[in-house]
């Protein structure tokens, strides 16, 4: 097996490359430590198709991919690294060829292994990021809370994982972008609905949780069609504020995921619960999070700025895999990148998250 040369702390450096929706981001990590993390958002770009558009992403990566890792080199004040991660999947597939291709082509030049993560991966562990992070251990429950993903996930040993359950319809993160666009509040929606609840009374406009009871999944498009309801017709005048519809949501929709991630915890008789993804920058499911501490639970969230995409999660789950990984995996990662098995490299929009411990 090829040795893997170190950085000065004695873990390798790892350039990690995120490009699986609309920002396109590079870190350079080592060893749970940030040296650098770029990211360049598309908002502005997709704000006024109140969305992401696939075709425009993919050409804005393309352009932003160079600068975007050249910085984060330059602020790492490196010129190579030890080991390129980079996002495998899920995500939008011309998005994530322009990082599989730009972290190929830097580990043949650099002649040195290439990794390809899992995003979801990554969101989990970006909560061991951070200065006052710790190391999550097994077993765990892990929610992760973004645009795409609203997954309540079981890890009881390194490397393994099982979904428990899922949203049905819409994930957490895009019930807030489509109702923040019904209530004209602009794009993306999630950090304006928090905004606006901030100042808003939860109880004047109450909705239901949809708790599913009997199973791990979730369901938010109930609540998307109750806002469109209240108002359909416009506001009650004098009576329904926009803060208080915000308010109120926010409240439904993260009780709803607290309630399930702690009786997923009790059912399987686990301390240890992660959030992760964009909406866990979300306030008021920070706020209740924390609270779960009450409960006698361990409650480990990333930074803010790391909820969201960013390429040290991939750096930083990539180094977590050579840290933990068995002998055999290992020696199929450490194997120069054109010897590699073409599928474990290949980019898949849909990658489950699959186990990668044996
Ligand atoms: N403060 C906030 N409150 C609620 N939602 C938020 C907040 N900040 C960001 N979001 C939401 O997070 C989502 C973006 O998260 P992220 O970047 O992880 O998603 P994604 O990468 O598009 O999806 P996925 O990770 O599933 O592929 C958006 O839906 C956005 O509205
Ligand atoms: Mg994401």
């Amino acid at each position: 097996m090829k040795r893997l040369p170190t950085a000065g702390n004695g873990q390798p450096l790892v350039l990690g490359i995120e490009t699986s929706c609309d920002e396109t981001a590079a870190a350079v990590v080592a060893g749970g430590r940030i040296l650098s993390s770029v990211v360049s958002s598309q908002v502005a770009l997709h704000r006024r198709f109140q969305g992401v558009v696939p075709e425009l992403a993919s050409r804005a990566h393309l352009q932003k991919i160079g600068p975007v890792v050249g910085r984060a080199l330059d602020e790492a004040r490196v010129s190579r690294t030890d080991v390129v991660a980079f996002t495998r999947g899920p995500g939008l597939m011309g998005s994530l060829l322009v990082g599989s291709v730009a972290a190929r082509t830097l580990s043949r030049l650099w002649g040195c292994p290439l990794i390809g993560v899992n995003h979801l991966e990554g969101h989990i562990f970006a909560a061991e990021l951070g200065s006052e992070s710790r190391p999550i251990g097994t077993p765990f429950v892990a929610l992760i809370v973004s645009g795409g993903h609203t997954d309540l996930i079981l890890s009881e040993r390194p490397g393994g994982y099982r979904v428990l359950g899922r949203t049905r319809d819409d994930a957490a993160g895009e019930a807030f972008d489509k109702i923040a666009r019904l209530l004209g509040l602009g794009y993306p929606g999630g950090p304006a609905i928090d905004r606006r609840a901030a100042s808003g009374d939860s109880g004047a406009e109450p909705f239901p949780r949809p708790l599913l009871p009997g199973t791990w999944d979730f369901s938010f498009s109930g609540l998307k069609t109750a806002v469109y309801y209240r108002v359909k017709d416009g506001p009650r005048p004098g009576r329904t504020r926009v803060s208080d519809l915000c308010a109120g949501l926010q409240a439904a929709v993260t009780e709803t995921l607290i309630q399930k991630t702690l009786a997923a915890a009790r059912r399987h008789g686990v301390r240890d619960v992660v959030l992760g993804g964009g909406v866990a920058a979300n306030s008021a499911l920070r706020r209740g999070f924390k609270a779960l501490r009450e409960q006698g639970l361990r409650v480990a969230a990333p930074p803010r700025p790391l909820c969201t995409d960013n390429g040290a999660m991939i750096a930083h789950a990539a180094g977590r895999m050579l840290r933990l990984g068995s002998r055999s995996l290992l020696k199929r990662l450490l194997r120069p990148c054109d010897c590699l098995p073409a599928r474990s490299l290949r980019p898949d929009p849909s990658l489950p998250l699959a186990s990668w411990a044996s």
